[in-house]
């Protein structure tokens, strides 16, 4: 039967997600330093959050816990290899700016670093830790968001099919395809959207 189910025990399988690339440190306390993190989320939209699930044992976990201030920075396809190698090595055996050939950008409102190359950027200030278990959730506003200007279209809007953003599922890196609709084309179907049954 076509929609028979397997039954498994509860585990990470919601997919795809972002996987992105979280500046922490302020250079001075602590220094800048990047973390791949794919358990990151919206989850308000006013005010505007976020938030990002963080093992303690990283080194990445004092930084965004004491300083209360991250970014979060949305890679483009061609940052991939970066984007995993920030997830693979620690800050505390390396410089990953230097490491991955990234810059680090002052913030607009807040002191942790943004990456220059990826074309979005989100200032975020926690405002919640949580512990849940493996992972601590940090809710976090999102302050402010810097957008690569020539990537923002004629109506002042992102265009986010030029941005080649990147989706991570089950362990795999994807870049993002073609759009399918856009919200609400069920009811309000316009000339050029498909139309799945
Ligand atoms: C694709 C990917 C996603 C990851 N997601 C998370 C995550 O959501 N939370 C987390 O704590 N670690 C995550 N990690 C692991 C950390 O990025 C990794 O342990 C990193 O080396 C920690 O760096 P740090 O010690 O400099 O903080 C992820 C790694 C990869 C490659």
């Amino acid at each position: 039967m076509a929609h028979e189910k397997t039954i498994w025990p509860g585990s990470t399988q919601l997919a795809p997600v972002p996987a992105v690339l979280v500046g922490c440190g302020d250079g001075k306390t602590f220094k800048y330093n990047l973390i791949t993190v794919a358990w990151a989320g919206t989850v308000c939209s006013d005010p505007a959050m976020l938030a990002i699930a963080v093992r303690p044992e990283r080194f990445s976990f004092a930084p965004i816990s004491q300083l209360k201030e991250f970014t979060v920075n949305l890679p483009p396809v061609s940052l991939a290899a970066e984007l995993d190698r920030c997830g693979v090595v620690s800050g505390r055996d390396c410089d990953k700016f230097e490491l991955c050939h990234l810059t680090p950008v002052a913030g607009e409102k807040v002191s942790a670093p943004l990456v220059a190359e990826c074309p979005v950027a989100l200032e975020c200030r926690v405002t919640q830790p949580i512990e849940l278990g493996s992972h601590t959730l940090f809710l976090a506003e999102i302050l402010a968001v810097q957008v690569q200007s020539d990537l923002i279209d004629d109506k002042g809007k992102f265009d986010i099919d030029r941005a080649h953003l990147i989706a991570y599922a089950h362990g795999h890196y994807y870049q993002l395809g073609e759009c399918i609709g856009h919200f609400g084309y069920s009811v309000r179907r316009k000339p050029g959207s498909i139309v799945r049954k």
